[in-house]
């Protein structure tokens, strides 16, 4: 089917929640996807954050095929050979206890607030009402379900779909003071994105992660972290936590999981765990044996490419920060091993920027309007990162440059990001 007929056809068939550029991918092979025109693109984007093993990876193919030749689905009513394997990895990497298996990273999410719901209530000895408020923070993103809406900090997620689920504060990130003066006795936990992906690749404050862990230790709630998109390798170590010397109580995973397969998890300690029963949650999908199978390969590989991620996200984020240097419009450069953003000046800026790297043959994404993400897979290239970084120079230089653009701040206009987004918020 060729690209007319299809987007023809979705445009008729489908609810219109996306806006899809107009390309139809058909085959990938490492940090490469072909579309149908036969036309090569590097992919800087990973389909969000998914394939990071890049595309079709032998040992994951193989995964796959062997496993869909012998069993896919079973249920949760019985056992298969790979979710104890699979948990036992995760428990192992992250210092946490157990797993939970679903299909998602917002099921996911939606597990570890239930879990922070029902820990609180199981841990109300003093006949009081349990801790039932949830303190989540602004500018993040947990998914498009309705307790995930309800703990995404950006109102234009939640606005069509009020009244969502009550007991949510929003605190404002990395704010030391907001969150003392909005924490109390009735929190039964504090949920923070490690590094906010969607809101912009913003990472968490060591000091606010470690206010944030005194005080739920102190008052018995939760410190629930969402590494849904951070996670798993994202920034050179299995986890983006690790990077601070705080352990959660419960986190969250999904997006690289499975390589694609639909899978997510929740990881906590044996403490938090021991408040479920069985019956109190579940899936008929997560944590089948194609999914876990899968997964359990890509740990394996994720091991092996830590170091590598480390190095080429250095790599890349000094040469982001070189082209700081040559740009006006490069408001910030932020990020941590293979996630990587540049904020600029103008979401039209950002929006010809990207278009102008898919025209080359370029897959990034732009969020939070002003903001290029980059997610490439952990197995690019220096020689990748070169074209990348020489893509977005040219393309700087081309759209800076037109007339219509003349509103750009000067650099000595900066603000900080954090300021900027307040502002933004300020008028949102
Ligand atoms: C940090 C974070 N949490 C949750 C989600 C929701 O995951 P999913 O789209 O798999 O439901 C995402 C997706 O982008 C995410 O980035």
């Amino acid at each position: 089917m060729s690209l007319a007929s299809v987007s023809r056809m979705e445009a008729k068939l489908l609810l219109p929640t996306y806006e899809r550029q107009p390309i139809l991918f058909v085959r990938g092979r490492g940090v490469y996807l072909w579309d149908s025109r036969g036309r090569r693109h590097l992919d800087f984007l990973s389909g969000i954050g998914v394939n990071a093993l890049g595309h079709n990876h032998p040992a994951i193919q193989a995964a796959i095929k062997r496993q869909a030749g012998r069993l896919i689905h079973v249920s949760n009513l019985f056992f298969h050979e790979y979710q104890a394997e699979l948990a036992r990895m995760l428990t192992e990497i992250s210092g946490l206890d157990r797993a939970f298996f679903c299909n998602s990273g917002t099921e996911a999410w939606e597990g570890a607030l239930k879990l922070a719901r029902a820990f609180a209530q199981a841990s109300n000895k003093n006949g009081h009402k349990p801790k039932w408020r949830i303190l989540a923070m602004e500018n993040s993103f947990h998914g498009r379900t309705f307790g995930a809406l309800a703990t995404t900090g950006q109102p234009k997620y939640r606005a069509p779909f009020v009244p969502l689920m009550p007991g949510v504060t929003f605190v404002k990130f990395n704010d030391l003071d907001d969150l003392q003066r909005k924490f109390d006795a009735s929190v039964c936990a504090i949920c923070i994105e490690t590094i906010q992906g969607e809101g912009g690749i913003c990472p968490v404050d060591k000091e606010f992660l470690e206010l944030a862990s005194r005080l739920t230790k102190k008052s018995g709630a939760l410190l629930v972290f969402d590494e849904i998109q951070c996670g798993l390798g994202r920034t050179g170590r299995h986890f983006a936590y690790q990077h601070y010397d705080v352990l959660p109580d419960v986190v969250t995973v999904a997006k690289p999981l499975a390589c694609g397969l639909p899978l997510g998890a929740l990881l906590t300690t044996e403490r938090v765990a021991s408040c479920m029963h069985p019956g109190m949650h579940g899936t008929t999908f997560g944590g089948g044996p194609l999914a876990c199978a899968v997964a359990i390969v890509f740990l394996r590989e994720e091991k092996k490419l830590l170091k590598h991620v480390r190095a080429l996200g250095e790599y890349f984020h000094v040469a982001l920060k070189a082209l700081d240097k040559k740009h006006k419009a490069i408001q910030d450069v932020r990020g941590a091993g293979l996630m990587q953003a540049l904020e600029l000046d103008s979401p039209e800026l950002a929006k010809a920027v990207a278009r102008q790297l898919l025209q080359e043959g370029i897959i990034i994404n732009r969020t939070h309007e002003t903001v290029l993400r980059f997610l490439p897979p952990y197995v690019i290239q220096k020689k990748h990162v070169d074209q990348v970084i020489k893509a977005l120079d040219a393309a700087l230089y081309k759209n800076a440059q037109s007339p219509q653009k003349s509103t750009y701040r000067k650099k000595a206009d900066k603000k900080t990001a954090p300021a900027r987004r307040e502002e933004a918020h300020a008028h949102a």
